[in-house]
């Protein structure tokens, strides 16, 4: 079909699909870090805060992000922590240093008080515990696992149920840790040593309940020295014993290279390859027919190189920390590693935006104050309403720009997702900074004959944000003439716009 030089296409059909996504590809992270739990979460005697002291104008948010499995404590924070002293009458609960972020943690919030705010979320929302594999083992493990799941009758059990909480969390999907390659994390390890500790680790909790799905630590990031030779060390010696390796990576942009910046989902996607590549090679080795699937447990936009807008102080309660405020344009590019992750839902079975509140995060608090979506928060919220279901084959034709770090970039990059009832979602990014992109797609076998709706997250200024003084400067806007004739969709896709056409 001949078609402008400067149009985009695709073809969808229902027998060429990548396979189901899995709800847990809309999983956050709630780390004890700076106020992600205190004044985000939680902040007893706030104006909205309930009994437990959760803040009711959060999780109404909470809920309309459509997060699903919530990974929990940390993070860095987790290699230092005890689980012991998050349980237990509030009062009684140590103040502990928190290395990992140089700051105070109070543990007035622990695992009850994370499960009770689950609970209040609704049924979607599911535990992703992490655990110490840095100042503690296997033991320690064996015993979170314990009090957390098992149902009576224990002392560990017993003591859960002396602590309120009578029944049993049935906590079904554990971290092994966390970014244990990485020489900042307590306990760092090497990968002979993490591969032996997270493998007994497994199997004694498997002891306990051979349901369990573990999740293995791969590499912090994919710039790693030893990216790749840890992962396939360490799956050497769990490769029975867990289901999944996890994946991190955050995104900025550097050396005002922006057009690099826009096409950070190309190494989204090559990294989430070279870890399937690595998996497949070791179970080859192994001459299993088992596939490990992946975790990508930490990834969003994330601005570490920038000055901090005002120094923090050591050993502080909840402290001010990476508390990025996000333009449309990181809008844009959130929303195209939302696409990679779909892109990838065969082998990627859980991801978890990092993190869920005023840390890097798609909602802001202000203490004693108002809650507000980030721009980021809208791309996350329309990908879990309607990415549910077969992730279709999309194989784009599309023009190119040249950027410095990927080379040649198509401006278009795009997903699509067919519903159980059989409507399908086109998510799409133009990646093109001045010019609007036209798309066509031809539609086969799909029975599809109208648009519902084509929604668009764009500005005429591509540095807009969403403050505490404008919490609604930024929003998604419906967009007019988009069209189903023929068999074929047709829409224009505005300069650096996130896009959601959903078609019935
Ligand atoms: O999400 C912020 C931090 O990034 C996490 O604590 C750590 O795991 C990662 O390096």
């Amino acid at each position: 079909m001949p078609r402008s030089a400067r149009s985009a296409r695709f073809t969808l059909h229902p027998d060429f699909s990548v396979g189901p996504v899995d709800p847990r590809l809309f999983g956050s992270f709630v780390e004890h870090l700076g106020r992600c739990v205190y004044t985000g979460i939680h902040e007893p005697g706030h104006p909205a805060a309930d009994e437990d002291g959760l803040r009711t104008d959060v999780l109404e948010l909470v809920r309309e992000l459509g997060v699903t499995a919530v990974r929990y404590p940390g993070g860095n924070y987790v290699s230092g922590h005890r689980w012991e002293d998050g349980v237990g009458p509030v009062d009684e609960r140590p103040r502990r240093l928190d290395l990992a972020w140089r700051s105070t943690e109070t543990n007035r919030f622990g695992l009850s008080e994370f499960m009770a705010f689950l609970r209040k979320l609704g049924p979607q929302a599911q535990p992703m515990m992490a655990l110490n594999l840095g100042t503690r083992g296997v033991a320690e493990a064996m015993e979170l696992l314990e009090y957390a799941n098992h149902p009576a009758g224990t002392e560990l059990a017993e003591r859960r149920i002396a602590h309120g909480d009578k029944d049993p969390f049935g906590i079904g999907l554990w971290c092994l840790g966390n970014e244990m390659d990485g020489t900042w994390q307590i306990g760092h390890k090497t990968a002979e040593e993490y591969g032996r500790l997270a493998g007994e680790t497994a199997r004694a909790m498997r002891l306990i309940d051979p349901g369990l799905e573990l999740v293995v630590c791969g590499s912090s990031n994919r710039a790693m020295e030893t990216f790749a030779a840890w992962e396939a060390t360490v799956l050497a010696e769990t490769y029975d014993a867990v289901d999944h390796i996890s994946l991190h990576a955050y995104y900025e942009e550097t050396d005002d290279d922006r057009d690099s910046f826009l096409a950070s989902a190309v190494d989204m996607e090559a990294f989430i390859e070279a870890v399937v590549a690595t998996c497949d090679h070791v179970g080859a080795r192994l001459k299993t027919s088992k596939k490990i699937t992946l975790s990508f447990d930490e990834w969003n936009v994330w601005y570490q190189r920038r000055p901090h807008p005002h120094p923090v102080e050591d050993w502080q309660e909840a402290p001010r920390l990476l508390e990025d405020v996000y333009t449309v344009t990181d809008a844009v590019v959130f929303g195209s590693l939302l696409i990679a992750l779909l892109r990838h839902a065969d082998r990627v079975k859980v991801a978890c935006l990092a993190q869920l509140v005023n840390v890097i995060a798609p909602i802001m608090t202000e203490p004693g104050g108002p809650a507000w979506r980030q721009t980021t928060f809208f791309p996350f919220a329309q990908a879990s309403r309607y990415g549910r279901g077969e992730v279709l084959d999309v194989r784009v034709d599309a023009p190119a720009y040249e950027t410095r770090r990927f080379g040649e970039v198509p401006l278009l990059h795009a997903t699509a997702v067919r519903g159980e009832d059989g409507a399908v979602t086109v998510f799409a990014v133009n990646r093109g900074r001045s010019e609007a992109l036209p798309l066509d797609v031809t539609l086969h076998g799909l029975g599809l004959s109208r648009v519902v709706e084509h929604s668009a997250l764009a500005d005429a200024d591509p540095e807009a944000r969403n403050t505490l003084a404008e919490p609604e400067r930024v929003t998604p806007h419906a967009v007019d003439g988009t069209t189903l004739r023929d068999g074929s969709l047709h829409a224009v896709l505005e300069p650096l716009s996130w896009n959601v056409i959903r078609l019935a």
